[in-house]
């Protein structure tokens, strides 16, 4: 495995895979490693000649008050979780490699980031687009793997890709799980040892749903109750949102039918977790 910090290196490194007709896979992540992180990355490795991992903490998409500077970090575990999976580069730039001070440009994603993490963090989306744009651009032509576990994120990326005109490739890739049910998240690791056991209503509450969706019901109110009823049973929760959306669009639907998802985020103390849903298959 080739650890790179520098832009320049990447490019060399990539344009000459290419040169040689070689696909390249591209997995973005900010590091702390774990397991979803892993399923991306061997999803790249089976489908690519060269898969580049990528670890940077984005401060972009952070807001204020929000948890930049305790976002958790272990770069040594990272990389040799990457090595020992295969990666064939590991690119972690520095902040000034990233961002020139001060930055003037960004992109923003219209319609898809006004909703759920959008309403609740106004300037994420902004970054998260700003630093992906960025990736491929440094990456150049390649197929790119995100989790379907940040469902708005994977359409907001897919959607920029698609109307910037990216030789970019996105593929979304099934959300990874503990035996509970919990999705695997590097922000799980702010949870006590009591909030780490009722984290699992989340996915618990998204099954009942799916189960319900399966049984003949299509009102999405009918959804929702349910679901905050299913979570009221935790006292150390508390509910951001919980929507019934159509899946690529994200506009509210009242109605259920292919291609709905049901996504949600919750507060256990520190931790702000989400997750979501296609009803009909339900959490596997
Ligand atoms: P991060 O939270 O590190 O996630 C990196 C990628 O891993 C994302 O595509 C995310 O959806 C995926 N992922 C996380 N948990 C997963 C799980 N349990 N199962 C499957 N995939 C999972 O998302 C980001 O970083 C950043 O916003 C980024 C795209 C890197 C831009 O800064």
């Amino acid at each position: 495995m080739r650890f790179i910090s520098r832009k320049a290196e990447v490019h060399e490194c990539l344009d000459e895979a290419r040169a040689e007709n070689k696909s390249v896979g591209l997995v973005p992540t900010m590091g702390y490693l774990h397991g979803g992180h892993i399923s991306l990355i061997e999803r790249s490795i089976e489908e690519n000649d060269i898969t580049m991992a990528t670890i940077f903490v984005n401060p972009l998409q952070f807001s204020e008050g929000e948890d930049l500077s305790s976002y958790p970090r272990d770069l040594q575990s990272d990389r040799e979780q990457c090595e020992a999976v295969g990666v064939d580069l590991l690119f972690v730039p520095s902040l000034e490699e990233m961002y020139s001070k001060p930055v003037h440009t960004s992109v923003h994603v219209d319609n898809l980031t006004t909703s759920m993490e959008g309403r609740s963090r106004p300037t994420h989306f902004s970054g998260v687009a700003t630093v992906v744009t960025k990736l491929f651009n440094i990456t150049g032509p390649c197929n790119t793997y995100f989790g379907e576990k940040d469902w708005q994120q994977l359409q907001v990326v897919s959607t920029l890709a698609r109307d910037l005109s990216f030789r970019i490739n996105v593929v979304g890739c099934p959300t990874i799980r503990h035996s509970d049910g919990l999705a695997l998240s590097s922000r799980n690791a702010y949870l006590t040892a009591e909030e780490r056991l009722s984290a699992s209503v989340l996915s618990r509450s998204l099954q009942k749903a799916s189960e319900l969706v399966q049984s003949g019901e299509i009102l999405a109110s009918v959804i929702r109750t349910l679901i905050v009823d299913e979570i009221a049973t935790e006292p150390r929760v508390v509910l951001d949102y919980v929507e019934v959306v159509e899946g690529n669009s994200l506009g509210s639907i009242t109605e259920i039918g292919p291609g709905a998802r049901i996504l949600l985020a919750a507060k256990f103390g520190k931790a702000r977790l989400i997750d979501n849903v296609d009803p009909y298959v339900g959490i596997s």
